[in-house]
């Protein structure tokens, strides 16, 4: 049977393989998906083992998505522009790695009839989250993209990397010269219950807000921004189950339904 897995450390709780045994289920696909705890020095000697084993490919999760980078190959344009690969394919003796995150971003967006094209951007932080969707909106051909971080340097240094006039960086206090359509929290600031500082100014009824983090309760950025009148909050466990849905289209070659599985998923939550 073909062998998938999730690397990660730490990795119990993981929902890859309940969302890629669904998939599997929903599209008739006969497949083993597991979970993989690597050493936190061993990620390539997982890696190899599991090749060896007859592995044929992988996603990767905290905090080794910078290191599948460098393990692999060849890289896809997206995976080189996020800096980070989320998933690995293991095919003619090469490691191929790509990165779906934006991607699930992205379809999880315009599941939710969320307009992109020629949509104002804003995007919160300026770390590996942030950095792994840009390519993705920019390919949906947004008005602009502005990044704004609570270091401004940092948002400065990632738009560099692009070379593409429709990104700026800003502070997050300088966010208010500005009007946005769509407002992506890409901070790690949900995970430890925090807000980022940005005035409430720039909410308007109109104003979509998507919180790459997800949980059994709604996200402060989320609670806040609907406080603030926002027209609609989404989470990320949308983009979870979509950037899964990209993989197992990279590796079985069919694209499986996102909604029956995030159905579940978000039962699952609720009971928890
Ligand atoms: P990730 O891979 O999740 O993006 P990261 O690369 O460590 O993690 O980046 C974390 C991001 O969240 C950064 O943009 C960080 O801002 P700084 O660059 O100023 O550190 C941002 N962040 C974390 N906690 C935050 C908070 N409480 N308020 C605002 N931004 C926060």
């Amino acid at each position: 049977m073909d062998k998938y897995c999730v690397f990660g450390n730490p990795i119990k709780h993981s929902r890859s393989p309940f969302i890629h045994q669904s998939f599997a289920k929903k599209t008739d696909q006969t497949l083993e998906y597991d979970t993989y705890l690597a050493e936190i020095d061993g990620f390539s000697k997982a890696v190899y083992s599991f090749i060896d084993k007859g592995g044929k490919g992988a996603n990767v999760t905290v905090p080794f998505k910078e290191e599948a980078l460098a393990l692999s190959d060849q890289l896809s344009e997206r995976a080189q522009l996020a800096g980070a690969v989320n998933t690995l394919t293991f095919k003619n003796g090469k490691i191929y790695g790509d990165n779906t995150d934006g991607e699930g971003l992205v379809q999880d967006l315009l599941r939710h009839s969320v307009g992109i094209a020629n949509s104002k951007i804003l995007l919160l932080g300026a770390g590996g989250a942030a950095r792994g969707v840009i390519l993705p909106i920019l390919a949906q051909n947004p008005e602009s993209i502005t990044i704004a971080n609570r270091t401004i340097s940092k948002a400065e240094k990632l738009i560099e990397q692009f070379n593409n006039d429709k990104l700026s960086a800003c502070s997050f206090e300088q966010t208010i010269a500005k009007e946005y359509d769509v407002i992506i929290n890409a901070t790690s600031a949900s995970l430890s219950g925090n807000l980022p500082a940005i005035s409430a100014s720039i909410i308007s009824n109109s104003t979509v807000c998507y919180d790459m983090v997800y949980g059994k309760s709604m996200t402060p950025f989320l609670i806040w921004a609907k406080n603030e009148g926002a027209d609609k909050v989404i989470d990320g466990l949308g983009m979870l189950v979509g950037q899964a849905a990209e993989s197992f289209d990279i590796w079985r070659g069919i694209k499986p339904a996102v909604e029956p599985v995030l159905k579940s998923l978000r039962a699952s939550l609720d009971t928890e």
